[in-house]
């Protein structure tokens, strides 16, 4: 059996953590993302049939039964990860029962999974059944997309459409947009399940006042996603109380999409 600190899903859950908290999206525990995992790999590192603990999750995920994530834990800081990983990530299969967590690896000091584990699961589903590549959801507070959910209006076409205007690249990299969710209770499986139903047609989904959902099929398009979506939102809000003097046009945006041949949201442009 090899040695799990050395398996490379595991250094890259403890790279991206690190980076994320340097960047500031992920203050005390903030943030937490689940990472499918391919079951031989795992099966190279650890004994598939030993169990550790069994959790329960509160909602069924029959579409996920026998899959293997990696995932952050509840109330653990992203700073901690990279040096700790054993205390504050865990790896756990969804059990035959659809409702229950097997504890691979992980938690060692008796911690659970993240209190958004409904939301990711759910996600997860979604954004399957959409595209079978999908492996990570990950979730975070960074302060510019944060701070303009608290001035700019919560509407998907109006935000997706300022957020494409900031910079030439926005549209290149989220041409779907961005999903809307307003103002709700975290942790709990009605957030689990309205974030899902956006997952559906978005990739990144952002909770008003609390921070933003993105999916991809590893963790650097993941995080690629959120990035870019901050970066505009770091623009906006450095230019918001500005006279703008120059912007990108409507047309600009559908000559992007026409020379980098992107499936977007038509009728998120007013043409
Ligand atoms: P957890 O510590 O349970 O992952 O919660 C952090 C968070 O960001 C809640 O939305
Ligand atoms: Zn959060």
């Amino acid at each position: 059996m090899k040695n799990i600190f050395d398996a490379p899903f595991l250094k890259e859950m403890c790279a991206v953590t690190a980076n994320m908290y340097r960047l500031g999206w992920d203050e005390r525990n903030g943030g937490n993302i689940s990472y499918m995992l391919d079951e031989n790999e795992v099966g190279e590192y650890l004994d598939l049939a030993d169990v550790i603990r069994e959790i329960p999750t509160g909602f069924e995920a029959k579409e996920l039964i026998g899959k293997i994530f990696i995932v952050t834990g509840t109330g653990k800081y992203f700073k901690n990860i990279e040096n700790d990983p054993e205390n504050n990530l865990g790896i756990i299969r969804i059990a035959r029962d659809g409702v229950t967590a097997e504890l691979l690896w992980g938690w060692a000091d008796g911690g659970q999974f993240t209190s958004e584990l409904p939301a990711h699961l759910m996600s997860h589903t979604s954004r399957l059944s959409v595209n079978p590549e999908n492996r990570v959801i990950m979730h975070c507070h960074p302060d510019y997309t944060l701070a303009m959910t608290q001035v700019h209006e919560m509407d998907e076409r109006k935000l997706t459409r300022t957020l494409w205007k900031q910079m030439t690249e926005s549209i290149v990299v989220f041409p779907d947009g961005v999903g809307v969710l307003p103002w709700m209770v975290c942790g709990t499986n009605e957030i689990g399940e309205a974030t899902a139903e956006k997952m559906k047609r978005y990739r990144l989904v952002v909770w008003t006042l609390h921070g933003i959902y993105g999916a991809g099929k590893d963790l650097d398009e993941t995080f690629g996603l959120i990035e870019t979506v901050e970066k505009a939102a770091i623009q906006y809000m450095l230019t918001a109380n500005l006279p703008k003097v120059n912007i990108i046009t409507d047309e600009n945006l559908a000559a992007l999409a026409k020379r980098f041949e992107l499936d977007y949201r038509k009728d998120f442009l007013n043409l």
